[in-house]
């Protein structure tokens, strides 16, 4: 990271219409919002901690899975790519979140009929890694291609098969590392990155994210954490129990970028 850059972190509060989220690989437990809430509020203070400057979009009321905002927006060096996710409640997400975005990137869209979600876009140097998943279809991977490749980026398929989306089996970690879950994606697809294997019993644990160097993981999955220390990783935990009830990852509930 170029730390002469700042570092924004979009990021929008969960509402009460988060007991209707859409769910795939989980089944549907009541959530405490206040709860929900306070978890993001610690997730926001991490950030801001680690030196991102925290943009907080106004709350959706109406749109169950708006604090997933990762899922609407790919942020290039030098273009913002707004998705047009697979799950049709989450597509009025994105009128707010390209707004805030024009204030940093020139904004290009995903055109529909194709299927994206950010949450299936793995970005490792020029690398766009994308998720062939139940949210992402072959359409929306040539749509980020047709995007993002004359900006010098190259994009390769990567089918998802266990999971929501390919950052809920694999993240960047830093030095060229992967930590990947190879039960729930094609592992071949990525293993041109070095691969660092989840251990096992903590299958989620591979979804993590990057705040400058430092690691940010969810609560619960010491062993991962363990093992990214041993391989000299600086790794924060938040608690994301409550949230993780709606098929969530500390990824997905920010878009970070430098300025
Ligand atoms: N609940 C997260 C999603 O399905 O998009």
């Amino acid at each position: 990271m170029n730390r002469s850059r700042r570092v924004v972190a979009v990021t929008r509060p969960p509402t009460e219409a988060l007991a209707r989220c859409e769910l795939t690989h989980l089944d549907r437990q009541p959530i405490d919002i206040a709860l929900a809430l306070a978890q993001h509020r610690a997730y926001e203070a991490c950030l801001a901690r680690l030196g991102a400057e925290v943009m907080s979009l106004p709350p959706e009321p109406d749109l169950p899975d708006a604090v997933f905002v990762e899922d609407v927006a790919v942020v290039l060096d030098r273009v913002a790519i707004i998705t047009r996710p697979g799950a049709p409640s989450r597509r009025r997400e994105r009128a707010s979140t390209a707004a805030a975005l024009k204030a940093f990137r020139s904004v290009q869209h995903v055109a529909a009929p194709a299927m994206l979600d950010g949450g299936d876009v793995l970005c490792v140097g020029k690398v766009l890694y994308v998720g062939r998943s139940t949210r992402t279809d072959a359409a929306g991977i040539a749509e980020l291609e047709r995007i993002a490749a004359p900006f010098g980026y190259v994009v390769r398929p990567v089918a998802v098969t266990g999971c929501l989306h390919l950052k809920s089996a694999c993240s960047y970690v830093g030095d060229g590392m992967l930590l990947v879950n190879r039960n729930w994606i094609d592992a071949a697809a990525v293993q041109e990155e070095q691969l660092v294997d989840v251990p096992p019993g903590e299958p989620h644990a591979a979804n993590t994210l990057m705040v400058g160097d430092t690691v940010v993981a969810a609560v619960g999955f010491p062993r991962t954490v363990a093992l990214l220390e041993r391989l000299g990783r600086t790794v924060e935990t938040v608690e994301l129990s409550e949230l993780r009830k709606a098929e969530a990852g500390g990824s997905c509930m920010s878009v970070i970028f430098e300025v």
